[in-house]
């Protein structure tokens, strides 16, 4: 099997989680490809989606699913979304597609964050896939600065501009042991819009795509694991 056949099992597995005459909020991804496509079988129990890029927004509306507009709202039942790599913590990097601001924006709002990917994306620590940070163009240099300060080879993605106008820094060699605080840090300085650890906002149930079937950790039975040692 694949790697795309095990995001497409992941993200049929997704529609577990959807609840009828809800707005579902929809991630960003070839993984989340599949979760659109999922999604369209059951787009009449649902009142639509939110989505966290522009397309995402096309494949949604492709699939005839209404897209709303996010500022209507100011919470969400649901989030279902991908990852660039997932922790034990259910901590994440994400914004490899480049939709990282508006991902974590939902991903905040919703009650229930569910994270699909295939088994690849899980790993012990957190910085081996390049750590993607969205910045307001003019502080370009400076980001790339502190970002060698922290221990980072920063690259600027070129010929990329997000959903919001700003550019995006990729930064490879870290080792990210404690990503609440490496989060915090990063956002803090001038210039970043957002930084693709998801950590204060990580995920609540993760389905793994494998060849066996679909492996579900839930967040709670994970604290419980840990607590237990
Ligand atoms: C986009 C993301 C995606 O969730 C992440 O890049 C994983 O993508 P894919 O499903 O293509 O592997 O964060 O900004």
């Amino acid at each position: 099997m694949n790697l795309n056949q095990l995001k497409k099992k992941a993200a049929w597995a997704a529609l577990d989680y959807i609840y009828p005459n809800t707005i579902v909020g929809v991630g960003t991804g070839t993984t989340i490809f599949y979760f659109i496509e999922a999604l369209s079988t059951v787009k009449n129990l649902i009142y639509g989606a939110v989505s966290s890029s522009s397309s995402s927004t096309s494949l949604l509306k492709k699939q005839g699913i209404k897209v709303f507009n996010l500022e209507n709202f100011s919470s969400l039942t649901i989030y279902v979304d991908s990852a660039d790599e997932i922790n034990n913590c259910m901590q994440m990097i994400k914004g490899g597609g480049g939709a990282l601001t508006r991902e974590k924006i939902i991903a905040t709002m919703a009650k229930k964050f569910i994270c699909i990917i295939d088994k690849t994306k899980k790993v012990n620590v957190l910085g081996k896939f390049p750590l993607p940070v969205e910045i307001i163009p003019m502080a370009l240099s400076y980001i790339l600065q502190e970002m060698v300060k922290i221990g980072g080879i920063p690259k600027y993605r070129k010929n990329f501009v997000t959903d919001n106008g700003n550019i995006i820094i990729d930064v490879y060699n870290l080792y990210i042991k404690d990503p609440l605080s490496m989060e915090k840090k990063i956002n803090s300085l001038p210039g970043v819009v957002t930084v693709g650890i998801f950590a204060s906002r990580s995920a609540d149930v993760i389905l793994v795509g494998t060849r066996n079937g679909i492996k579900t950790i839930n967040k709670k039975s994970r604290l419980k694991e840990i607590e237990k040692h």
